[in-house]
């Protein structure tokens, strides 16, 4: 009896922490979001020339700074995907959790996104942004990448993180776009640190221009 008391206490103590934890997480992101929202607004013009198009995935705002940063320098088209799966709050975080664990052996796991097909026949280059959720690009942007081809493109790959990225990931997903088309390929990375020891917003972009840009 004593025994099985432990068992049962040590089994709520480690729910309560993981729920804890989770809470904390989506609090962190839910700020995140709504302190990013404004920031760096773009909007492309509407007669635009550009040979460069930035298709992203964000859920807690982050890569969507990133997003609209490049598309600002390069005057790109912006284009933004939507995956209601994971959207933000412990339900989304969960879904996201759940599915980037389990593509893993699962790779042909896609999300829906909107929309799920861009025409980039229009473009020379494409960047394709996406968090990185368990070391690999999260499966909106995979999700893109299968239902999109990319003949004649060069692709570039940025992703926001707090602390590692799996190269076997980024390697795979360079697999694919050359598989549908692409003619190069490239990665971009931005490590903003773990919880809470993040770079601000303000280094991040500053980060971009040096090290995606100054070369
Ligand atoms: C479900 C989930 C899994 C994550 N896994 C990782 C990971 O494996 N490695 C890492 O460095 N960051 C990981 N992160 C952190 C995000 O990659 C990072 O916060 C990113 O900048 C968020 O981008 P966003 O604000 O555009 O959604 C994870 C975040 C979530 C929500």
């Amino acid at each position: 009896m004593t025994a099985m008391y432990w068992i049962f206490a040590a089994v709520a103590v480690m729910l309560g922490s993981v729920f804890c934890y989770l809470y904390a997480v989506t609090w962190i992101e839910s700020r995140q979001a709504e302190n990013l929202l404004g920031k760096q607004p773009y909007v492309a013009a509407p007669i635009n020339t550009s040979r460069t198009a930035v298709v992203y995935f964000s859920r807690s705002g982050n890569t969507a700074l990133a997003a609209r940063h490049v598309a600002k320098r390069l005057q790109a088209q912006l284009f933004p995907l939507n995956a209601p799966d994971y959207e933000l709050g412990l339900l989304g975080l969960t879904q996201a959790l759940n599915d980037a664990n389990a593509r893993r052996s699962q790779t042909d796991l896609l999300p829906e996104i909107t929309p799920r097909t861009i025409d980039l026949a229009p473009f020379d280059t494409v960047w394709l942004g996406s968090p990185v959720w368990l070391y690999s690009p999260a499966p909106p942007i995979w999700a893109f990448v299968e239902h999109n081809r990319f003949d004649g493109l060069h692709v570039v790959l940025f992703n926001t993180f707090n602390s590692h990225v799996g190269e076997e990931y980024v390697a795979k997903l360079k697999d694919k776009v050359t598989a549908r088309g692409a003619k190069s390929f490239e990665h971009r990375r931005m490590l903003r640190g773990r919880m809470t020891q993040q770079i601000t917003p303000e280094q991040m972009l500053h980060a971009i221009d040096e090290e995606w840009f100054s070369k």
